[in-house]
């Protein structure tokens, strides 16, 4: 099981930040699970370049351009350098900032490129009855994984987080049938995109309102693990979560 940790913005000092830090080596050590900690790109380094622990680190987005004349932009380059060796890419808070599915597919490659494993964000805004929204986490998928070689799109790992899903409750969260229909249906376009058996080793992760009080339950389905947000800045909560599924 895989345990993403994404900060979001909601970690803005150092001090907060090396006490979630500490509080997910205590759980890492205790456990089988793999955690991963996603902190704004400027509390990386500090967190992560000292970093002996069984927790690992993600950049949150990098830019899709490459280093030089780009005042602002965190390329990958960056932040491998700063200690990541994940990056979370296309999410939907950075697709609401204007990423399209092409920008997400040119991040991805420079995230392959710098050796980084890249956690692709899919997920649809909302449900109708006539299953447009699968075809619309079929387009997220395939338009970022088609350009790759097989090689590469076997390094990825997908997270599911349905835009309806993300910064609510554990009671407005999916139902686990519903999570189960989506890992299934993600699954099966995987294995078009990848040869032979290999998209059975990709890991489906889910995201959207885990909580202490849903991950039980959500962890039943068919997932490999869950990118939390909210939840994952409580130290209390993060805890919490980590017991009820470790
Ligand atoms: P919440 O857990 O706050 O719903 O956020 C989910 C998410 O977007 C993680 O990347």
């Amino acid at each position: 099981m895989i345990i993403i940790a994404n900060w979001k913005a909601y970690v803005e000092d150092s001090k907060k930040a090396k006490a979630l830090f500490a509080e997910s080596k205590k759980l890492a050590s205790l456990s089988a699970l793999t955690i991963v900690i996603a902190p704004p790109a400027p509390l990386l380094s500090g967190l992560a370049l000292r970093n002996r622990s069984r927790v690992s680190f993600a950049a949150q987005d990098v830019s899709a351009t490459l280093g030089g004349a780009q005042t602002g932009e965190v390329t990958a380059a960056a932040c491998a350098a700063a200690g990541a060796s994940y990056a979370i890419v296309g999410h939907s808070e950075r697709r609401a900032a204007g990423d399209s599915n092409a920008v997400v597919a040119e991040k991805l490659v420079h995230i392959l490129a710098h050796d980084l494993t890249p956690i692709l964000c899919v997920g649809e805004r909302a449900r109708d009855n006539e299953g447009l929204y699968l075809s619309f986490v079929r387009e997220e998928l395939t338009s970022a994984l088609a350009p790759l070689s097989a090689e590469d799109r076997a390094r990825v790992i997908i997270a599911y987080e349905p835009i309806w899903a993300i910064g609510k409750t554990a009671e407005q969260s999916i139902e686990p049938h519903d999570l189960v229909e989506m890992t299934l249906y993600i699954r099966k376009v995987l294995a078009e995109l990848l040869p032979g058996k290999s998209s059975t080793r990709v890991p489906v992760l889910y995201g959207g309102s885990v909580e202490p009080g849903n991950i039980r339950e959500l962890a039943g389905s068919t997932v490999d693990g869950f990118l939390i947000g909210h939840a994952s800045v409580d130290k209390a909560s993060f805890t919490a979560l980590v017991r009820n599924i470790a």
